[in-house]
Order: C-alpha cells, then structure tokens, then sequence
C-alpha cells in the first residue's frame, strides 16, 4: 500500500513542501508519497475524517490553519500546545496527533548556520503571528535571558507576551508597536527575527534602522521566498551576519517526517530540492 503523506492548507501556491518531501521520498525510494491539500475553511471538518484513513500517515498544516485546526485533533504534544499551534499531524492508528516542529527547525537551523547559542542572550522579535510563537517559545526555552516583541498590532504582541509569561515568569518580557522598534535600545540585542511576512516576494521591508546595532549582532529571517530579503540585504551591507528561512524550513519538514517514519530524512537532498523550487517559482 503507497502510504499519503501532504500539506493541508489555503492557499498553497506559495509552497515548497511537495518538492521538498517528494526529494526525500525518492532518495530513499519509499513507498509514500506527498500532496497537497488545498481544502477551504468550511470543508476542514471533512477532510480531516478523511485524514483519519489508514493510507494517510500524516499531515503539515500551514496558513491559515496552524491554530484552528487544533480544536479537530484528537490528542495534541505537550510542546504544540504550549506554543499554541501545530504544523505537523500524525495518523496514530486512526487518531489524529499534532504537534510543532517550527520552534525546534528554527534553533537546529540558526545553530547550524551560524553557531549562535541562545543561552544568556538578548532578542529582538519582529511579528507576533503562528511562526513568532515559535521562535520565541523556543528561543526561551533555549536559555535567552531578555526578550523584545515588535509588531503591527501591539494588542496581538502584548498577547504574546502575556502567553509567554506564564510559562517564562523570570525572564524579562516585552512588547512595542513596531512604529516604536527604533527608540527601544539595539546596543544590548544579540539577536534580531523577523518573523512577519514583510519581505515576502520583495513586499519591502519592516522599517528597522540597522545603523546602531553592534557588529556582533545576528540579523534572522523566517522569510525564504525571495531567499536574501530586503532585510537581510541591508543587513549584509551594515556587515552584520545573517540567517535565511531556508534552514528552518528544512529542518521543521525534516523532523515533521521523522515523526511520521521514524526516519531521519537527508537535509542536504531537501535544501537543494527547496533552493530548485524556489528558483523554477521566479
Ligand atoms: N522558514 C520557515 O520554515 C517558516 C515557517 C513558518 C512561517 N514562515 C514565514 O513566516 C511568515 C509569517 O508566517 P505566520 O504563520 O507567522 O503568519 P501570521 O500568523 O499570519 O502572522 C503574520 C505576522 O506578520 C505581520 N504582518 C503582516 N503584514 C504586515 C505588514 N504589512 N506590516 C507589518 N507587519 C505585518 C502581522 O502583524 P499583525 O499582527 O499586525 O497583523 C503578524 O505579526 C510568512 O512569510 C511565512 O512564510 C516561514
């Protein structure tokens, strides 16, 4: 029996995932395959009883039902639920499991790529969206010692923060209006994640005066399409180092599949399964 792996989502012009997890499936030459699921908000109920069928072996879920869709799983990890969304479900003999593999594909990537170690650090956060709660759950949960929330919608930053707390009740918390992100001090930031979609297909940039950073000072995007956004170009020109959203993108697809094959996929196929998708998209 072919085992049916995918993506469930609206719209998902925008996704790499089938390129990225079919790559892994050739490779490996298993009997699986990965779709994508484009279903419509009122046909979710449907199509997640469908999802419970034994051919399915699980799921991503990506926007906009990283959130909703938790109220149709039968049983949720400790760790989706904290961060309060999940990106990844498992058919576990006909109940539907989800969990989060954004938060952990962030820090494998960030690490990796440019050997930054949370611990005792300071971070700035730009965005307060499904992949913000992510990041900054995890990067807490990594040791970060002072953490900053910008975003459009202070409301929705001060909710974050407030989540946060409850679980982070001795770390400094805060949230600004990201017309205020330059009046609050870079000297101190090690770090600094945009995790809005600004920079999304050249959509601009957040607004953020890079000039006052320290050199030492990472400059991360969740973005990865285009691969070098607006952000990261101007931070390459100040000299300060960069992190891309390719890694974070491959390692939550690497772990998601760990979880539905008990086998840990080859990234390096995936990255240039992505990077050759991405670039066909342009
Ligand atoms: N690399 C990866 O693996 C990975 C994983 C997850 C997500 N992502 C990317 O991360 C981005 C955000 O995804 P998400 O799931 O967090 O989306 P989301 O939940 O819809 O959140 C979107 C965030 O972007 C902000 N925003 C949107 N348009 C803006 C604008 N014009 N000006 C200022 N802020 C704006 C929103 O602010 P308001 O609250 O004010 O609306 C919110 O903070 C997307 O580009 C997605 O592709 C990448």
């Amino acid at each position: 029996m072919t085992y049916i792996l995918g993506i469930l989502g609206h719209p998902l012009d925008h996704s790499v995932s089938v390129p990225m997890h079919m790559s892994v499936i050739f490779k490996l030459g298993i009997d699986y395959v990965y779709m994508s699921f484009d279903v419509l908000p009122e046909n979710i109920p449907h199509a997640v009883n469908q999802f419970k069928k034994d051919r399915i072996r699980g799921f991503n879920v990506t926007i906009p039902y990283k959130e909703t869709i938790m109220g149709h799983l039968d049983g949720i990890d400790e760790k989706a639920l904290r961060i309060g969304a999940v990106n990844t479900v498992n058919n576990e003999n006909g109940r539907l499991k989800g969990y989060n593999t954004d938060g952990v594909g962030y820090i494998r990537s960030l690490k990796e790529e440019t050997g930054f170690n949370p611990s005792g650090k300071h971070v700035l956060i730009m965005g307060a969206g499904g992949a913000a709660k992510a990041v900054a759950f995890s990067l807490l949960e990594a040791g970060v010692d002072r953490l900053v929330i910008a975003n459009r919608t202070l409301s929705r930053a001060d909710e974050l923060i407030k989540h946060l707390n409850e679980y982070f009740p001795d770390t400094p918390l805060k949230s600004v209006g990201t017309e205020n992100i330059n009046q609050i001090s870079h000297k101190d930031i090690h770090l600094v994640v945009n995790t809005t979609s600004v920079g999304m297909k050249g959509t601009g940039s957040i607004g953020i005066d890079l000039t006052d950073f320290s050199m030492d000072t990472v400059i991360s995007d969740v973005v990865y399409n285009p691969v070098e956004t607006p952000l990261l170009r101007m931070a390459g020109k100040a000299g300060l180092a960069t992190h891309n959203g390719i890694g974070m993108l491959v390692h939550q697809g690497a772990e998601s599949f760990k979880i539905w094959t008990g086998i840990d996929p080859p990234v390096d196929v995936m990255r240039q399964a992505v990077l050759r998708a991405l670039k066909e998209k342009h």
